[in-house]
């Protein structure tokens, strides 16, 4: 059996970088209310002029590069994304054309907002253990600041743009041990954007912007994140110690911080991005990944949890050795 192993990483950051202090000047909030919640102190924002597909762009061109592969041995595309650049082509055919493959192979979005990036690696690594692709390119990108209310104050401070990607290549062995993809229809209400395509919208304005019950989406991050977890490690016969990383969606340090204490992690073993990046959904695992992989802090033959919550609820797992 084939395995899919990580050949290369790659992300990017819109120039521009919003502080909290900006906030304070368009809602109720504060510096400190907001790095005392959540830990986020800045987020990027793409500028009006740049789409997700832009920023899926240059993180996938920085994975292919790192993995050294030319792109049309890229044999499948995911991208995870909430905020495509229009109803379609996917997200993941327009970058394909972008990156100049030319091999007719697959290519499509995933939609599992933050946990986009979970599911989409799982996708990818059934793809490689079935014999069915190998090596695939796998990117989470989200412009999230256009599906924002600028005067919700609940959740403007939260979100930021960025994309992060992963070049995976068929392999002896892991690589990817296990994925675990996990969804609870149940939850629409605590955490969605309510309107769009087919329910149309509410006014002429077309307002399709993130709602969420914080406080109970919180709670439930913490459950499923820690259960999930269990699950990863009990399925591969790994103690909690055999983990050299975490490297988790980045909502709120409060979250991380939980899932860390559960997995007796000390914080040097957990990759945190989020004061600088706010909560990218999709893009945010990868991102964080790559920023460790490049100071130089994940290395070859280290393995690591990557885990994600988001809206759906939508939930899951991967355990890498890099
Ligand atoms: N500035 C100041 N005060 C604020 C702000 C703000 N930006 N936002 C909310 N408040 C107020 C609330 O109105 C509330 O005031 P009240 O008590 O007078 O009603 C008070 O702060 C406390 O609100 P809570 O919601 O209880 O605050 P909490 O400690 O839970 O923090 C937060 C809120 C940061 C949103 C937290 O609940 C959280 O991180 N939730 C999970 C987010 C997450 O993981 N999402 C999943 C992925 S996202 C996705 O899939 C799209």
């Amino acid at each position: 059996m084939k395995y899919a192993r990580i050949a290369g990483t790659g992300s990017y950051l819109p120039k521009r970088v919003m502080e909290n202090a900006e906030l304070e000047q368009m809602v109720d909030t504060s510096d400190q209310w907001i790095r005392e919640r959540t830990g986020i102190e800045r987020r990027h924002i793409a500028d009006d002029s740049e789409t997700t597909c832009d920023l899926a762009e240059a993180a996938a061109r920085n994975a292919i590069e790192m993995a050294d592969v030319s792109v049309n041995d890229i044999d499948l595309v995911i991208v995870a994304t909430t905020t495509a650049d229009c109803v379609f082509p996917s997200v993941a055919c327009l970058l394909q054309s972008r990156l100049g493959i030319t091999n007719a192979s697959p290519a499509f979005d995933v939609q599992a907002v933050c946990a986009g990036f979970v599911y989409a690696l799982g996708v990818a690594d059934s793809f490689i253990k079935a014999g069915n692709a190998k090596t695939v390119l796998v990117v989470g990108a989200e412009t999230f600041s256009r599906i924002l209310n600028w005067q919700d104050r609940n959740t403007c401070v939260l979100f930021g743009d960025g994309a992060g990607a992963v070049v995976l290549k068929a392999s002896d062995g892991p690589g990817i041990h296990s994925t675990h993809l996990h969804a609870d229809g149940r939850y629409e209400e605590l955490l969605h954007v309510p309107e769009g395509v087919s329910r149309g919208y509410a006014d002429m304005q077309q307002q399709a912007y993130v709602q969420m019950r914080g406080s109970e989406v919180f709670r439930m991050a913490v459950s499923k994140l820690s259960e999930v977890a269990d699950e990863t490690l009990k399925a591969n016969n790994f103690d909690e110690s055999d983990l050299d990383w975490l490297v988790p969606h980045q909502a709120n340090l409060r979250i991380i911080k939980a899932t860390a204490r559960k997995l007796s992690m000390t914080m040097e073993k957990v990759v945190v991005t989020v004061q600088d990046h706010g909560n990218t959904s999709a893009a945010s695992i990868p991102l964080a990944l790559d920023v460790a992989v490049r100071d130089g802090r994940i290395k070859t033959g280290e393995t690591m949890l990557l885990e994600g919550f988001g809206g759906g609820f939508t939930w899951g797992s991967a355990l890498v050795t890099f």
